[in-house]
């Protein structure tokens, strides 16, 4: 199971299920973790079924481990902050969403589908006792040219994956943030007023 750190726990008006309330993105991973073919291949199967705009399932992974050499390329692309805890993860996983289809047309839903297969991944870890920290601090030209992406594959996101563990190690700051309750908006926050206006009739 997942280690729980009083506070990480999101605190909600009513219950919601453990695997969306216990989540959290890590800086402390498990060192001595090694994330397996199997364990590797739940999280992308989870990912894989996302829906997503007319099934065109525009998520692309690539997926490099601790000790390969891909590895350290991705890590090094990595914004400072975020190579002072990353490191220590089993798995640094870069995602990329074809915003260019087949045909040549755009996809204007492949960021949102892509964020959607993210998400699934995310879940998927949670209910297999891993984590996941995202991570938009990256360099993207140099992911681009160094993997040599396609032209119709955006960079998104890259993705730390382990088990949380150790904290020791991590500089002040972030030692702190990873100590400090989990926050949000207040759900009143969030909901829009449903204002009458012209164009859309009441059937
Ligand atoms: C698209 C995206 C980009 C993010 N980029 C970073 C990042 O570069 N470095 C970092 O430490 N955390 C990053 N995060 C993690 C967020 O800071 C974190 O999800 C947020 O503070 C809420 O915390 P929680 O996930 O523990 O609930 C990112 C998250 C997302 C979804």
């Amino acid at each position: 199971m997942t280690r729980h750190l009083p506070g990480k726990s999101a605190s909600t008006a009513v219950p919601v299920h453990p695997l969306l309330a216990e989540r959290w993105s890590p800086r402390g991973f498990d060192q001595g973790h090694e994330l397996g073919d199997a364990a590797l291949t739940a999280l992308l199967e989870a990912a894989r079924w996302a829906p997503s705009a007319q099934n065109s399932q525009p998520w692309r992974f690539l997926v490099t481990r601790r000790g390969e050499d891909a590895h350290e390329r991705l890590f090094a692309a990595l914004a400072p902050g975020n190579r002072a805890w990353a490191g220590t993860a089993s798995a640094l996983v870069l995602v990329a969403a074809s915003t260019v289809g087949d045909d040549g047309g755009s996809q204007p839903w492949a960021l949102y589908d892509t964020g959607q297969s993210v998400a699934a991944l995310v879940t998927q870890a949670q209910a297999d006792g891993l984590a996941v920290h995202q991570m938009g601090g990256f360099d993207t030209d140099a992911v681009r040219a160094g993997f040599g992406l396609a032209d119709a594959l955006t960079p998104v996101v890259v993705l730390a994956i382990g088990v949380p563990g150790d904290t020791a190690g991590l500089p002040g700051p972030l030692a702190a943030r990873e100590a400090a309750p989990r926050t949000r908006r207040p759900l009143s926050d969030l909901l829009l007023p449903a204002r009458s206006g012209a164009g859309l009739a009441a059937a």
